[in-house]
């Protein structure tokens, strides 16, 4: 599943090669260019190298800082946001390379009045967290999933689950949070 921004950036560097071959080398950086992402809704225009990953574009750069870097290196989904309905690692995915996408990051879940999104209010009400590290991308991770299967059996939440890593062993919490979200979610 968050194998997306690894191969995604695996074929934009195959498709860059492809095109180089066809078309000659077009460069882009290495100094700072203009790269417009659509972030929970809203035109961040940001001037930024072409190696900026995704999550320090919108952590360093918008100063969402909802989603955690915590493995920076595609293993662990405390970074997971949502890109055009799929989840994908952000700190393994060039923020230049989702341009024209819709990015959604736990930052943009809760409601205009500041009302909980029923997923992060059931991880509240469970207690599905420990040091909180990990809970942003799971929070995102549960919601792709309940967005996709809203009557996600468990199975399936626990597949979709399945990128992330609590370090701290909140598993059968977290499991509960999802579950008990999809229920609320359903009504
Ligand atoms: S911080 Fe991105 S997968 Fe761990
Ligand atoms: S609550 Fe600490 S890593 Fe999950």
């Amino acid at each position: 599943m968050k194998s997306a921004g690894v191969t995604s950036l695996a074929t934009a560097v195959t498709t860059a090669t492809v095109a180089q071959a066809q078309t000659g080398p077009r460069l882009v950086g290495p100094g700072d260019v203009p790269v417009t992402l659509m972030v929970n809704g809203k035109r961040l225009e940001l001037k930024i190298e072409p190696r900026v990953t995704l999550l320090d574009a919108i952590r360093n750069r918008a100063d969402l800082t909802g989603n955690k870097r915590v493995c920076d290196r595609g293993t662990c989904g405390a970074c997971t946001m949502i890109v055009d309905g799929r989840t994908v690692y952000s700190c393994s995915t060039l923020a230049i390379e989702v341009q024209g996408k819709q990015i959604r990051t736990v930052d943009g879940l809760a409601s205009a009045n500041g009302a909980m999104h029923p997923v992060q209010q059931a991880f509240c009400d469970t207690d599905g967290l420990m040091c909180g590290f990990c809970t942003p991308g799971f929070v995102v991770a549960t919601v792709a999933v309940l967005e996709k299967h809203p009557n996600a059996t468990r199975d399936q939440i626990s597949k979709g689950l399945d990128g992330n890593i609590c370090r701290c062993g909140t598993f059968v919490r977290i499991m509960e949070a999802a579950m008990k979200a999809r229920t609320v979610a359903r009504g």
